[in-house]
């Protein structure tokens, strides 16, 4: 049986470890424990989905609670994928949050079939700014 948490109540060994479990490690800079660190700590909505005392996945974001909630990492160890964990670590993210307020990602390579085929809306204007020599000057 799986069970959900909503809390940071994982530490950044632990999220670490489930990266690596699901592969989305790869996409990750978990070798840089003090970014892992900083990235955990300051994250403001974690669910997490447990089997027992294993942590087999995680929707980590960050999020104003009213407006947006912007979904940085989610992942389901590879042995529980296909079970609906992914989907439902989504939906308890959505509840986390106001009614009215929206959860927003950038979908991994691997990953870009799951959402829509999970129901969410794929949006067309989305903006990555990678370094700040990139922005023209007025
Ligand atoms: C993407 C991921 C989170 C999905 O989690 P999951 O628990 O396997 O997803 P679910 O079981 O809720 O899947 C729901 C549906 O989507 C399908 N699906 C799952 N992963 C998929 C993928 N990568 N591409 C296309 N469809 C996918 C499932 O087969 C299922 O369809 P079904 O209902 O017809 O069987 C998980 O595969 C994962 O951790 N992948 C590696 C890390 C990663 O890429 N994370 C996303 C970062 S943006």
């Amino acid at each position: 049986m799986i069970t959900y948490k909503v809390g940071n109540i994982i530490d950044y060994q632990q999220f670490i470890e489930l990266l690596k479990a699901s592969t989305l490690g790869e996409r990750r800079p978990i070798d840089d424990e003090a970014r892992m660190k900083r990235i955990v700590e300051h994250t403001n909505l974690m669910v997490t989905a447990w089997e027992g005392d294993l942590l087999v996945g995680a929707a980590r974001s960050i999020t104003d609670f009213a407006y947006r909630a912007y979904l940085s990492d989610l992942a389901v160890r590879l042995s529980h994928q296909k079970q609906g964990i992914g989907t439902e670590l989504i939906r308890q993210t959505k509840l986390a949050i106001d009614p009215k307020a929206v959860v927003v990602l950038l979908s991994a390579p691997k990953a870009a079939g799951f959402y829509p085929k999970i129901g969410m809306e794929h949006h067309p204007r989305a903006y990555l700014l990678r370094n700040e020599d990139d922005l023209n000057q007025s």
